[in-house]
C-alpha cells in the first residue's frame, strides 16, 4: 500500500504549486490509493480463492494466474564493466569481439522493473517503457520473445498452461534516470528476459537470450562478478555469461556513480550501438585490444577479484576504461563519450591515489560522461568529502547523495594541498549514487507490485500517467467512493 503512495507523492511535490494545493492533492491521492488498494486486495483474495479451488489448493508462488491471465513481475540489476565489451562479430545475434567482465550492482539502489503478462484476451503485443507506450516492432525485443517461445515449446516439463500464440503485454520502468552511461538497456533486457523465462517456464541458461536484447544484458542475469565469454560458435550458443564470484565474496567493495550536469553539446555524442559498429569497421587499435590487451587483462583481473587485490583490480579497471575510450577516439568518425568533467574526475582520482601512495579509487566510464568509481568501504567517507570539495554540489539536499548513507568527514588540509586541485564551479555534479555489488534478478511475489492491472493495462503503481490524469482519476475515485458508500449504507452491496 505505502509503496504505491511513495510513487505518487514526488509527482505532486515536485510541481511548482502553492503548498496548500500540494497538501490537498497529497491527501486526495493517498485517500484514493488507500481505497483502491483495499478494493484490489479484496479482488485478489476472491480470485486467489477461486483459483485455489480450481487447482485443488496448489497455488503458484512466482506467477499469479487469474482465470486465463498469466503475469510475472521482476526486478533486475545494472552492471558496470571493468573489462569493457566493445565491438560485435555478429550484429543480429549480438556476438562480441572480446570477453568482458563486470560487477552486478545492488538492486536496492538501482534496478529495472518489468511486468509481463499473457492472455488469450489480448488482441496485440504491447509494450510500455518508462511511462510511454512504444512500438513492439523492435527486432531485439522480437528476437528475445521469439527465442523464449522457441525454448518454451521445447520444454517437455512445461505444464502447458500458457499458449505461446497468446499476445503479451510488457510494462517496464527504471528506478534511476536513463542517463547516458548508466547501462539502462542491460538492466531492462535482463529484466524482460528473466520475467519472460519465468512466465513461459524456460529452464537452463538464459544469458544467451538476454544477450540478444543488448549484449551487456547477459551479465545482469547473474549476481556478483560476471564474465561474458565471447564464444566461437556461429549460432552464439557458447557466448554466455558465467559468475566468477557471488556478491558476498568481496563485501567491502563499494561503487559510486557520479551523475554530471548534462551539457547541451553532450547530446551530440554518438549513439552506443552505432558507435560500436563504426569502431569494429574502422579502428586499428581495436585489433590490438582484442588480440593482446583483453585476454591478458581478463585473466589478471579474475585473479585480482578472486584474491580481493584492490590495488591490481583498480589499475586494470582504469587502464581498460582508458583503452576503451582510446579505441572510441580511434574510430572514424570518432566516438566521444567523456566530457571535460569526466576528464577532471580522472585527474582528481590520479592525484588522490598519488597523494595516498596507493590505488584507493578506480574510475571507469561507459558510453557517456558519467563516472563509475570502485573503492573500498572504509575509504568512502573521506573520498566523498574530497569530491564535495572539488565538485561542490549546488545544494546539499537528500537528493544529492542517493543510496547507502555515508557519514561526512572533514578533508585534512594536507590532503587538499597534496591533491592540488582547485574547487570547480558548483553544481557540475548533479548527484551521487552510493551502492555495492549485488545479486541477480529477483521475482516479486506480491501481487500489488505488478505494473499491469487485471486487464493488462499499466496499473496505477506504474509511473505512466500525466499529472492532470492523476487529478481527474482522484476526483472520479472520490465520487465513486461516495456513491459506493451510499450503496453500502443501504445494504445494497
Ligand atoms: C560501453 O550492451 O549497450 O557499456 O550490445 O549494442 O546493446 P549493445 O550494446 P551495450 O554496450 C555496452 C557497452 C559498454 C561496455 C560494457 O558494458 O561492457
Amino acid at each position: 500500500k505505502h509503496k504505491s503512495m511513495t510513487i505518487f507523492l514526488p509527482h505532486i511535490l515536485n510541481r511548482k504549486l502553492p503548498l496548500v494545493i500540494k497538501h490537498i492533492l497529497v491527501k486526495v491521492t493517498n485517500n484514493y490509493l488507500r481505497n483502491l488498494t483495499i478494493r484490489r486486495l479484496i479482488f485478489k483474495q476472491i480470485s486467489c480463492q477461486l483459483f485455489s479451488r480450481m487447482t485443488n489448493g496448489k497455488l503458484q508462488t512466482a506467477k499469479t494466474v487469474i482465470g486465463n491471465m498469466n503475469i510475472v513481475t521482476c526486478i533486475a540489476p545494472v552492471n558496470i564493466a571493468v573489462i569493457k565489451y566493445w565491438g560485435k562479430r555478429d550484429e543480429k545475434l549480438i556476438l562480441p569481439l572480446n570477453d568482458s567482465i563486470s560487477a552486478t550492482l545492488n538492486t536496492e539502489q538501482m534496478h529495472a522493473k518489468t511486468t509481463v503478462m499473457t492472455s488469450p484476451e489480448f488482441k496485440e503485443d504491447k509494450i510500455w517503457l518508462n511511462g510511454k507506450e512504444e512500438s513492439f516492432d523492435n527486432p531485439r525485443l522480437q528476437n528475445c520473445l521469439k527465442e523464449i517461445r522457441r525454448r518454451a515449446k521445447e520444454n517437455v516439463n512445461s505444464e502447458g498452461d500458457i499458449d505461446c500464440s497468446w499476445c503479451v503485454h510488457i510494462c517496464s520502468q527504471n528506478n534511476f534516470p536513463t542517463a547516458a552511461g548508466l547501462a539502462s538497456s542491460a538492466a531492462g533486457y535482463a529484466c524482460l528476459v528473466y520475467a519472460l523465462a519465468e512466465l513461459y517456464k524456460v529452464e537452463g541458461d538464459i544469458t544467451a537470450i538476454a544477450r540478444q536484447g543488448s549484449g551487456s544484458a547477459c551479465r545482469s542475469i547473474l549476481g556478483g562478478f560476471v564474465h561474458w565469454h565471447q564464444g566461437s560458435a556461429s549460432d552464439g550458443s557458447d557466448s554466455i555469461a558465467t559468475q566468477i564470484v557471488p556478491e558476498s565474496h568481496w563485501s567491502q567493495l563499494r561503487i559510486l556513480i557520479l551523475v554530471f550536469l548534462e551539457r547541451k553539446l553532450d547530446s551530440y555524442r554518438s549513439k552506443c550501438s552505432l558507435g560500436m559498429q563504426k569502431t569494429a569497421e574502422t579502428s586499428e587499435l581495436l585489433k590490438h585490444r582484442i588480440s593482446h590487451s583483453v585476454p591478458r587483462r581478463i585473466q589478471e583481473i579474475t585473479e585480482a577479484i578472486v584474491s580481493k587485490n584492490f590495488e591490481k583490480f583498480a589499475e586494470l579497471t582504469m587502464k581498460d576504461s582508458n583503452q576503451f575510450h582510446a579505441v572510441c577516439l580511434d574510430t572514424f568518425p570518432p566516438n566521444v563519450y567523456m566530457n571535460d568533467t569526466s576528464h577532471a574526475i580522472v585527474s582528481l582520482i590520479h592525484a588522490y591515489n598519488n597523494a595516498l601512495g596507493e590505488n584507493k579509487v578506480a574510475y571507469t566510464f561507459d558510453a557517456g560522461p558519467n563516472a563509475c568509481l570502485y573503492l573500498l568501504e572504509p575509504d568512502v567517507p573521506q573520498f566523498l568529502s574530497v569530491i564535495n570539495h572539488v565538485f561542490p554540489p549546488a545544494s546539499q539536499t537528500s537528493e544529492y547523495l542517493k543510496g547507502i548513507p555515508v557519514e561526512s568527514t572533514p578533508v585534512p588540509k594536507s590532503l587538499v594541498t597534496s591533491i592540488g586541485l582547485e574547487p570547480q564551479e558548483s553544481g557540475l555534479l548533479k548527484y551521487v549514487i552510493h551502492t555495492k555489488v549485488g545479486r541477480g534478478p529477483q521475482i516479486l511475489t506480491e501481487s500489488n507490485q505488478h505494473l499491469l492491472n487485471e486487464s493488462g493495462q499499466p496499473s496505477l503503481a506504474y509511473n505512466a500517467y500525466p499529472f492532470h490524469s492523476i487529478f481527474i482519476r482522484c476526483i472520479v475515485s472520490l465520487v465513486s467512493d461516495f456513491v459506493h458508500n451510499i450503496y453500502l449504507s443501504q445494504n445494497l452491496l
